[in-house]
C-alpha cells in the first residue's frame, strides 16, 4: 500500500529485530529444550517409554528449528494437522509470492513479527507431533514461578482494591476517576513483567505497585487516560438511556503479576458500575513465553482464592463468582496466535472483528499487541495512532504498553529526538510506556 513504511525485520543488521532473531530467540529455544529435557523423568513416570521417546523427538525437532533459524534458512510450512496450520501455510505462500522466491522468506529476511510468531507456533507443532506430551506447556514453570515471586506485590494490590471497593458507593465522580486512573496505570506497568524480553529470566514485580506510580508518571510518553475515562462515562450514559449494558474487553498479555493487575482493573470496573461486563481475550496455545492461556487464567484465580492472605482470597472468590455469573468471560480466538497485523482482522477473522464491535472499549495489553495494532512498521514517530492502525477500529480502543520494540507512533514533534539523545534505547528498554487511545467516532 502506498505510503506504508516497511515492516521491521532482522535484515537490518544491528536493529533490535536483528538482535532478537540472532540472540534472544535462540536463547528462548535453548531454554525450551532444557525444560523438556529436565522433565524427562516426569514424562517417563506418566507415560513410560513412550514419554521418553516423545521427549527425544520433540527435542530433535526443536534443535532442527534452532539450526534453521541460526543458518537463516527459509521458513517452511507447518506439518501438523491443527486447525490453523492451513492458515499459516497460506500466509507463507502469500509472502513467498510477494517477495518473489522462497529464499527471501527466511528467518532473518522476513518481517520480524512474522518469524517471531512463527517460532512459537513451531514450538507448539513440535510438541503436538509427539503425543503423549502434545499438551505440555513448556512455559508453565516460568509463569508459575513469576506469579509466586510477585506475591508481595499481589497482596498489596489486592489490599488496595479491597479498600477502594469497601467505600465505592460513597465516592464522588472525581474520586472514582482517581481510582480508575491509578488502576489503569498499575495495569500498564504490570506489562513490564513479561518473560520474553528477559528471555525467560525472572522479571517479577518486587516493589509496591501503588507507591511507585508517582515516580513512573513522567515515563508515560502518551497519556490518554482522560479520553478513556470519558469514553466509559458516555458509554454509561448511553447504556442508561437505552437500557443496555457497558462492555469492556481486555486483550490480555502476560500471566503472573500483569494478569493480576488486569483482573484488579476489571474488578474495579464492575464493582464501580463503570462496566457491566468484561470479556477477557487470551491465547489458545502457549505464546511469547509468558502470555495468558485459559489454564493460566483459571489457575491464577484459583491461586488467589487459595491464598492465606485474607483480602486476596476474598477477592479470588469474588472473581470466581464474576465468572460464574457471566459478568466476566474468557475467550481465546485462534487469530490472536496468528501472525497477522490487526488491520487484517476484519478480512481474516470477521467473527472476531464483529465480536469486538460489541464492546464499548477494548484495552490492548502489552508490546506484542501494540506491534500488531500498528503493523510492526517503521513509522515516523509523529504519525497519528489512527493512521498507523490502517483502518482497524472495531470499537474505541486503548493500548496499555511498555515499550519493548522499536516502533512508536503518535508522539509530539521533537519528542522522539529528545529521548534518543538521552537514551538511545528508549523504545526497547521497557522503561517507558504509553496509554494510547483511538476511536473512529472521534474523527
Ligand atoms: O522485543 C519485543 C518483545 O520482546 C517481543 O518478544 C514481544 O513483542 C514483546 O516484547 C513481548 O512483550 P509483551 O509481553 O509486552 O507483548
Ligand atoms: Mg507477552
Amino acid at each position: 500500500v502506498h505510503g506504508v513504511p516497511p515492516s521491521l525485520s532482522a535484515k537490518v543488521v544491528g536493529s533490535f529485530a536483528y538482535l532478537t532473531v540472532r540472540d534472544r530467540l535462540p536463547t528462548i529455544l535453548t531454554k525450551v529444550i532444557d525444560t523438556i529435557h529436565r522433565n524427562k523423568n516426569k514424562f517417563f513416570e506418566e507415560y513410560g517409554e513412550e514419554g521418553i521417546q516423545a521427549e527425544k523427538q520433540t527435542i530433535g525437532l526443536l534443535s532442527k528449528m534452532r539450526n534453521e533459524l541460526q543458518t537463516d534458512k527459509p521458513v517452511i510450512p507447518l506439518t501438523d494437522s491443527l486447525q490453523d496450520a492451513e492458515c499459516w501455510n497460506q500466509y507463507l505462500q502469500k509472502h513467498q509470492k510477494l517477495h518473489g522466491d522462497q529464499e527471501s522468506v527466511s528467518w532473518f529476511k522476513s518481517p520480524w513479527l512474522y518469524v517471531e510468531c512463527y517460532m512459537y507456533r513451531r514450538i507448539h507443532e513440535a510438541l503436538w507431533l509427539n503425543p503423549p506430551i502434545s499438551d505440555y506447556d513448556v512455559f508453565n514453570e516460568g509463569k508459575t514461578q513469576s506469579f509466586f515471586e510477585s506475591q508481595q506485590a499481589v497482596m498489596t494490590i489486592c489490599t488496595h482494591l479491597e479498600g477502594v471497593n469497601s467505600n465505592i458507593e460513597n465516592l464522588s465522580k472525581n474520586q472514582l476517576f482517581e481510582h480508575f486512573d491509578k488502576l489503569l496505570q498499575v495495569s500498564l506497568w504490570g506489562n513490564k513483567c513479561d518473560l520474553s524480553i528477559s528471555a525467560g529470566q525472572d522479571n517479577s514485580q518486587k516493589t509496591s505497585p501503588i507507591d511507585s506510580l508517582v515516580s513512573l508518571q513522567p515515563l508515560i510518553l502518551v497519556n490518554d487516560s482522560n479520553t478513556v475515562w470519558s469514553t466509559l462515562i458516555s458509554a454509561q450514559t448511553h447504556a442508561r438511556s437505552e437500557k443496555t449494558t457497558v462492555r469492556v474487553d481486555i486483550v490480555l498479555d502476560n500471566a503472573g503479576f500483569e494478569l493480576v493487575t488486569d483482573l484488579v482493573l476489571a474488578d474495579f470496573l464492575v464493582s464501580s458500575g463503570l462496566a457491566h461486563e468484561v470479556h477477557f481475550h487470551g491465547k489458545s496455545i502457549p505464546w511469547f513465553v509468558s502470555d495468558v492461556t485459559a489454564h493460566d487464567f483459571q489457575w491464577t484465580i484459583q491461586q488467589t482464592m487459595a491464598s492465606n492472605h485474607k483480602c486476596m482470597s476474598k477477592i479470588g472468590y469474588q472473581w470466581k463468582s464474576h465468572l460464574k455469573d457471566g459478568v466476566w468471560s474468557y475467550h481465546d480466538h485462534p487469530f490472536w496466535t496468528q501472525p497477522h497485523e490487526f488491520c487484517d482482522m476484519a478480512a481474516d477473522a470477521p467473527d472476531l472483528y464483529a465480536n469486538l464491535q460489541g464492546a464499548d472499549l477494548v484495552l490492548f495489553k502489552g508490546d506484542l499487541n501494540y506491534r500488531k495494532l500498528v503493523g510492526d512498521r517503521d513509522w515516523d514517530h509523529t504519525v497519528g495512532f489512527g493512521t498507523a492502525l490502517q483502518g482497524f477500529g472495531p470499537a474505541p480502543l486503548c493500548s496499555l504498553r511498555t515499550l519493548k520494540a522499536n516502533v512508536q507512533v503518535g508522539l509530539q514533534p521533537g519528542q522522539a529526538e529528545k529521548l534518543t539523545s538521552h537514551e538511545p534505547d528508549w523504545m526497547t528498554c521497557s522503561k517507558y510506556a504509553v496509554i494510547q487511545f483511538y476511536s473512529s467516532k472521534a474523527e
